[in-house]
């Protein structure tokens, strides 16, 4: 038998790693560092060589088996090289991330498919610390490679997740490869039918994130329903049981010691006495302090408590009416998805000029910067996973997919005082199927986060002029959320003024879309259609209307600014937008803006009680 010295044996089995024949096995479940972005990081934003592969020739052989030489080996064609390379990153065009790929470049408006995202980066690894490829979003199916080997994959495009590549890291130069599909499925969540633009990519930040060995993964910390203290747990990944974690909230003193059990979780209990409540009056945020051995996280929170009594939401013991309005996560102006500071101090900049104190993030999980910023405006959240109208309810791979997503939005954003509402469904049919499987997500909240409230957006049914809110879903609901399109989809708008309600349920309702579209700038008497008179007509009748409903506690009109839809396809009018946005996406405002602000700001309008 062949006699090779070990030293030799070495170098080869280098040499072959390096040539991508042999790869580490290190890959790992996608999990969610919760405060990521309060940690220390090295951004990957910025231009990636990208390589458009509408056939998926990187990931499959003709023969559609799955190629152990695909693009992710980062290979290229080498001057006077043996081996064939029909790829070269380096040569490739590059596209910005975060951003969708459709807003960059012309000729990827409408694209569905693979696209493969390269990129170098230089890194190296402290001693007894580890590392996470961190991902904001990635619509919608991700593959993560680090030096050619296979790290994760992930599904669910508005959701974050983070992989851990400690062991595939070289001292130096590094290069990571990412397979991004937004081809949309019909068992994924959302399935295929949206009225929204399926903007593909590394939508949100991408990052290298350093943790110690032993490092604070996961944590809720909440004000308890007496308003007495903040409770809640820690939890240290690979912490021995009986290791300390502190938390303390320096402008209050307050500091609370324990330890973790088996499972690296540690109970908290800090004294609330003298703490300042979040509220949109004043949304007081404390610096929180973890810490764990070496791990030492800084969290801005505020400590608020949301509940129901009968028809009213009380936040913080008092009832509340939500003056809202619902926004996609598009950017004003340049289109494309959010992805930056300005983005979302132009979003809701306008809806604190609209006179809102609540906003509906439509129809997914936002940008985090949303959730910061919301936190520190004092504006209250409707969060929601893209449970969206005809999912395949029946499909157990479905229900998993919309927990994962369920799971990682609530991981992510749990601690942020100004959300209020986790929404499990929009506009979905009520059948048995449909029922049982958001009843399941109902109890899946209530399971993952006990201290807020339940919602879905419910169709309304309708006979004559009565309107019926008795979707047998609301029975798992905490507050009702339902929408209704009298004026544009049904009826003209006087149509409100004879409209009367039932609501089945004895628990606060929210209308949680109403509206019409109007093409900024357009004008015409109140009953031409796409004019702004038409969609602030609307407005004028569905307001008194609104106001007669005893357990009206909230609203979000349908929608703050036109956004893309490719259902829009009106020439001259809609043009690819929906148009019902009450400013243009350009930010002109229309009529209906101005009347609602009024109503909003003068008062007079919603009754907390
Ligand atoms: C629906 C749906 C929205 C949609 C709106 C519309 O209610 O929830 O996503 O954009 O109606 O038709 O404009």
């Amino acid at each position: 038998m062949l006699s090779i010295p070990m030293n030799r044996c070495f170098i080869v089995i280098i040499a072959l790693c390096a040539l991508g024949y042999f790869q580490l096995n290190a890959q790992s479940d996608p999990t969610v560092l919760v405060d990521v972005d309060h940690r220390q990081s090295v951004s990957l934003n910025g231009d990636w060589h990208t390589i458009i592969d509408p056939y998926s020739v990187g990931l499959y052989t003709f023969h559609r088996e799955n190629r152990k030489d695909g693009y992710f080996l980062n290979q290229a064609q080498l001057p006077g090289g043996n081996k064939l390379a029909e790829y070269d990153f380096s040569k490739s065009p590059t596209l910005r991330v975060p951003g969708d790929w459709n807003s960059q470049r012309p000729s990827l408006y409408y694209y569905e498919g693979l696209v493969w995202y390269q990129r170098n980066f230089d890194y190296t690894l402290r001693e007894h610390h580890r590392a996470f490829f961190h991902i904001g979003a990635a619509n919608y199916n991700a593959i993560l490679w680090i030096n050619g080997s296979k790290v994760c994959e992930h599904e669910g495009g508005f959701t974050p997740f983070d992989c851990e590549v400690t062991k595939l890291l070289h001292p130096g130069n590094n290069f990571v490869v990412i397979a991004v599909d937004n081809t949309r499925q019909a068992y994924g969540v959302p399935t295929l039918s949206t009225d929204w633009f399926n903007y593909g990519g590394l939508t949100r930040d991408v990052s290298l994130v350093d943790v110690p060995d032993k490092y604070i993964d996961d944590y809720d910390l909440h004000l308890n329903h007496a308003r007495s203290a903040v409770e809640g747990w820690v939890h240290v990944q690979d912490a021995a049981s009986g290791a300390n974690v502190s938390v303390t909230i320096p402008e209050l003193k307050l500091e609370a010691d324990a330890v973790v059990d088996s499972q690296g979780r540690a109970a908290i209990k800090l004294d609330a006495a003298g703490m300042q409540l979040w509220s949109p009056e004043q949304p007081k945020l404390y610096q929180v302090v973890l810490q764990s051995g070496d791990d030492v996280l800084r969290d801005e929170m505020g400590f608020r408590t949301v509940e129901v009594s009968g028809t009213k939401i009380l936040l913080n013991g008092k009832p509340v009416f939500l003056r809202g309005i619902s926004i996609h996560a598009e950017a004003p102006y340049r289109g494309g998805r959010v992805n930056n500071d300005e983005d979302v101090a132009a979003l809701l900049g306008w809806a604190h000029e609209l006179g809102c104190n609540y906003v509906r993030l439509a129809h997914y999980p936002h940008d985090q910067r949303m959730t910061r910023a919301t936190d520190r405006m004092g504006i209250m959240v409707w969060s929601e996973i893209p449970v969206y109208w005809a999912e395949h309810f029946g499909d157990p791979s479905v229900l998993k997919k919309a927990e994962q997503q369920l799971n990682e939005e609530i991981r992510r954003d749990r601690n942020k005082a100004s959300i209020l509402l986790w929404s499990i469904a929009n506009e979905t049919p009520n059948t048995p199927e449909r029922t049982e499987f958001l009843k399941t997500l109902a109890g899946d909240v209530r399971t993952l986060d006990s201290t807020r409230l339940v919602t879905a957006a419910l169709l309304v049914r309708s006979e004559g002029h009565i309107k019926y809110v008795d979707d047998s879903l609301g029975e798992a609901l905490d507050v009702i959320g339902a929408n209704e399109y009298i004026g544009w989809y049904e009826q003209n708008p006087e149509g409100a003024d004879t409209t009367e309600w039932k609501i089945a349920y004895d628990k606060p309702l929210i209308i949680s879309e109403f509206g019409g579209g109007a093409k900024a700038g357009l004008h015409g008497p109140a009953t031409e259609r796409w004019t702004e008179e038409y969609q602030e007509n609307i407005f004028q009748h569905q307001l008194p209307m609104l106001n007669r409903i005893p357990q009206l506690r909230g609203m979000s009109p349908w929608i703050l600014m036109d956004f893309r839809s490719p259902r829009r396809q009106l020439a001259g009018i809609q043009d690819g937008f929906n148009r019902k946005g009450l400013i243009s996406d350009q930010g002109e405002k229309k009529k209906a803006f101005f009347f609602l602000q009024k109503a909003y700001k003068e008062g007079g309008f919603g009754k907390a009680e």
